[in-house]
């Protein structure tokens, strides 16, 4: 695995950032006994350029500075990294300017000369703000374990994700298919206290129109025909739990008043019943749609729209973080192997070409796509190695496989297009006719495809 494994640094990183390299070479010294591992920046510019690589947990910046000042690097960081703390060092206790650091969301200032204790006091209260020890929330906390990742974007989600866990506040989970976001939604739930109840998940596109209301608000007996006894619904099942709404884009229109009425009076009625009883949930939702345009649609009901959205966490797709693919690979291939134990060849790892196909390959279908590519070149592998040609097999495979449904649609359109225009060379009046389209729909398909009948007019061009 080499560089590929978890990051196993045990000490608290701080990156310190004066432009006077004198008093940053005394106070790095003082906060090195202390324990911390300290990076040196010299300037705001070469602080951010230090981010991405040292994964600080904290900054420390001095106020006063040429060029860039300790105001303006904290609202470069806050830009990239809303969560990390940034303590100001001020050289006169100008108290205007403090004041507007903290109402800007610096989390602390400290007036030159301070006590090193202070200093000290301060940083453990940062490190501290994601919990015991420090290192959690990221580097190997229990709660977010099954997230395999090193890049820097997704450490920032799972930080803020590990924030909004400590709240009851609703969460939007958005990204694409496969990028993780029921892990993300389950990892969430063990961080909260809600950890020893359950999470109860609800598909909503996998259940049918007419048992929707049932199945999540439950029912009572004879509430309808079949209903031969009484039924506790998932949102009451989840109590004291978590509700994680899978695909709530696609929950019925004519249910989310419903659902808004539970989360905004903590009570839900069954159906066939007179009254409501309490129910306490916390509610994470996810979605690969744009509800912002189903809400301009109004296939999603606005107010719920606030309401499920409160925060929202965003999970970069895998071509975003092509640095997460050979840990993920790596991770995917173990996983893979513990499943198949008594398989003939007993597979190591892949092979370099192997690897580098697959950190620069497209990914649409995201880490279930490499989940099912890897899991294929295991089952197919007959050395220890897994070689270039099997990845490129499975690739191949799964990309058609794994086209998003709009995408896939639009791919067949234009297919299905083009054989009518070639079938009939042209003649758009009788390929509708064999379409069973009215003209002027026809037409409109393909402008929408930018094909040109003229093209496939064949006596024409001769
Ligand atoms: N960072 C990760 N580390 C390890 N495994 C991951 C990671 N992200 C996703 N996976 C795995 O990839 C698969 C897909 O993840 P998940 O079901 O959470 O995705 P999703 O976003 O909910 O997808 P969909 O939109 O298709 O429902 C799962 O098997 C999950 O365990
Ligand atoms: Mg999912």
């Amino acid at each position: 695995m080499g560089s590929n494994a978890p990051d196993m640094r045990d000490k608290a990183r701080i990156l310190l950032v004066d432009d006077d390299p004198s008093l940053l070479k005394v106070l790095a010294i003082r906060l090195q006994r202390q324990g911390y591992e300290v990076k040196t920046a010299e300037s705001g510019k070469r602080a951010l350029a230090a981010l991405p690589g040292f994964r600080p947990h904290v900054v420390i910046t001095d106020m006063r500075m040429d060029g860039m000042d300790g105001l303006a690097l904290f609202d470069a960081i806050h830009a990239k990294e809303p969560t990390l703390p940034v303590i100001v060092l001020t050289a006169h206790g100008t108290i205007p300017d403090a004041v507007d650091a903290t109402q800007r969301g610096v989390f602390a200032y400290l007036t030159k000369p301070f006590e090193r204790d202070q200093l000290v006091e301060i940083i453990e209260r940062a490190l501290h703000m994601f919990g015991e020890p420090y290192e959690t929330p990221l580097d190997d906390a229990e709660w977010c374990r099954e997230i395999i990742t090193r890049s820097s974007t997704m450490k920032t989600l799972l930080r803020e994700a590990w924030m909004v866990s400590q709240s009851d506040a609703s969460v939007l989970i958005r990204g694409e298919s496969g990028t993780g976001k029921e892990l993300l939604a389950r990892a969430i739930h063990q961080a909260s206290e809600r950890r020893a109840k359950t999470m109860i998940p609800v598909n909503c596109t996998a259940i049918p129109d007419q048992l929707f209301e049932a199945e999540l608000f439950g029912h009572e007996k004879g509430a309808f025909t079949g209903a031969t006894q009484s039924r506790e619904g998932l949102i009451k099942a989840a109590n004291g739990g978590t509700l994680f709404l899978d695909e709530i884009g696609d929950m019925p229109l004519q249910f989310q008043a419903k659902l808004l009425r539970v989360l905004q009076e903590k009570e839900v009625r069954s159906v066939g019943s007179t009254h409501a009883s309490p129910v306490d949930v916390r509610v994470v939702s996810a979605t690969h749609q744009n509800l912002e345009t189903a809400v301009a649609e109004k296939t999603f009901r606005e107010d719920l729209y606030y309401r499920l959205n409160v925060v929202t966490l965003e999970i970069p797709p895998l071509a975003k973080r092509r640095e997460d693919i050979p840990m993920l690979a790596d991770h995917l291939l173990e996983h893979a192997r513990s499943e198949r134990r008594n398989s003939a060849a007993d597979v190591t790892g892949f092979s370099k070409e192997a690897m580098e196909l697959m950190i620069s390959a497209p990914w649409p279908g995201n880490i279930r796509q490499l989940g099912n590519v890897v899991d294929q070149c295991v089952v197919l592998a007959t050395g220890p190695l897994i070689p270039a040609s099997l990845v490129q097999r499975a690739l191949r495979r799964k990309e058609k496989a794994f086209l998003p449904f709009a995408k896939a649609r639009d791919r067949f359109e234009f297919d299905y297009l083009t054989h009518l225009l070639e079938m009939t060379e042209g003649n758009v009046a009788q390929a509708a006719r064999l379409a069973e389209r009215n003209r002027s729909e026809f037409y409109k398909l393909l402008h929408k495809h930018e094909l040109e009948p003229e093209l496939f007019r064949r006596g024409e061009a001769d």
